[in-house]
């Protein structure tokens, strides 16, 4: 990207992205393909926003890079942040920094859980969360999401809502010790509503279950969509997980955030990401973290407005050339989820026609296999943080495999 258009010196243009392959992305050097376009891991194409950049060139002119301490400006500009988007203000005592997300949800699961015990979480679910809930010797208790039609005048074929019975029932069980929330929810998109974290609460309250929230979505909403922190519904939160990390773009910057309000457990916490080496992020991570909360909002907002663009295009090729994939509405997080089922091509599961998109069509989506779909679809996730002519030309290049349309599609939704 580059970081201005020179016609408007306070627009970002995103739709000139920087070469990346080579550059050590894992995104796009994983693939191995040749010219494989990907749209897969939760990683956008952008170049950082430019006050990001010139604090990390600030930092690296400073010419040291020793243990380091954790800047004074970081936790301030972290609550400053929550506070002002997100109408969530955070005592900065309980603030711990870490390295990333999966170290802090390993924490937490080994501060609830003994082996044999269980995490219920509602499904499909982010994939990294499995491993990192077995590795404690503990296991996901799965609580489907249901498929429901999108809420009126949104752009997509359906969305997901919670079972509430399911969920009770889950958290229920005795070898339930904590309830995992994804808030927004990856992949389908849904940004929970008040009156759904209400509920999420009430029944964990009623249970006994305390709640770990992954927020690292947050800052990822589209045009009408609102974050609401589940620590503004319910400030006895066990723990808020979140990091500039998927917003901004800084996922190798290793910088991330637990917010955890009582003491006690903060230190057990604390002692145990120490003693796994995970409280301590370097320090470039502080300084992007630092400057994106500070003055990445214009970025931002320019971003959500590209984002936003990418899925009004995607859905309207799926309109036009491909009526077997179903689409979900899209609240939150830059990825786009579709349901390929009805696809003669999706025929042997969503494993194999990832596969397969990858070899003939050299195009990496996320199968939907990964995250735990229910039996019997095909679901695929596409990220849509790419230029717009990369997005359409990774859509050309897939329709011939997954069109034509099927003798009975399925009834699509309204007009963006
Ligand atoms: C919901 C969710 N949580 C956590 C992560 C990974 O976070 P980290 O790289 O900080 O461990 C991702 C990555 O895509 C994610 O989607």
């Amino acid at each position: 990207m580059s970081p201005r258009t020179s016609a408007n010196p306070t627009a970002f243009d995103f739709d000139a992205p920087p070469p990346l392959r080579g550059t050590g992305s894992c995104k796009w050097d994983a693939p191995r393909g040749e010219g494989v376009l990907p749209l897969w891991i939760a990683d956008m194409d952008f170049a950082a926003a430019p006050p990001i950049l010139d604090a990390l060139r600030r930092r690296v002119d400073l010419g040291v890079f020793g243990y380091p301490l954790e800047p004074p400006g970081w936790r301030p500009a972290l609550c400053g942040w929550y506070a002002r988007r997100h109408g969530w203000n955070i005592d900065p005592a309980s603030v711990l920094p870490s390295t990333s997300l999966m170290p802090l949800l390993g924490a937490v699961v080994r501060a609830f859980c003994a082996p044999g015990d269980a995490v219920a979480l509602l499904f499909p679910a982010y994939n990294g969360f499995f491993p990192e809930i077995r590795r404690q010797g503990v296991e996901p208790l799965c609580v489907p999401l249901r498929p429901v039609p999108p809420r009126p005048g949104a752009t997509g074929d359906f969305s997901a809502e919670i079972d509430f019975n399911a969920l009770d029932r889950a958290l229920a069980a005795p070898r339930t010790k904590l309830f995992l929330l994804c808030n927004p929810h990856n992949p389908c998109g849904r940004a929970w509503t008040r009156d759904e974290l209400e509920r999420v609460a009430s029944i964990c309250r009623a249970r006994g279950v305390p709640v770990a929230s992954d927020e690292i979505h947050a800052d990822l909403q589209m045009p009408g969509s609102r974050h609401v922190p589940f620590a503004t519904v319910a400030p006895d939160a066990a723990a808020v997980l979140l990091s500039a990390s998927k917003a901004f773009n800084l996922a190798g910057l290793q910088n991330a955030a637990l917010v955890c309000p009582d003491p006690a457990l903060r230190a057990r916490l604390a002692a145990d990401l120490e003693a796994r080496g995970a409280a301590e992020p370097g320090p470039l991570g502080f300084a992007a973290a630092e400057a994106a909360w500070r003055e990445g909002a214009p970025w931002l907002d320019a971003l959500l407005r590209h984002l936003h663009g990418n899925f009004l295009a995607l859905a309207s090729f799926l309109r036009e050339r491909l009526p077997a994939l179903r689409l979900a509405a899209l609240e939150a997080t830059c990825l786009a989820w579709m349901d390929a089922t009805a696809a003669p091509a999706a025929a042997s599961g969503s494993a194999a026609l990832a596969r397969r998109l990858e070899r003939e069509a050299r195009v990496k989506l996320s199968p939907g296999s990964v995250y735990g779909e229910a039996p019997g679809t095909a679901h695929l996730r596409l990220n849509l943080a790419t230029s717009r002519a990369r997005l359409l030309e990774a859509l050309d290049r897939i329709a011939p495999i997954l069109g034509p349309a099927p003798d009975n599609p399925q009834p699509k939704g309204p007009q963006p």
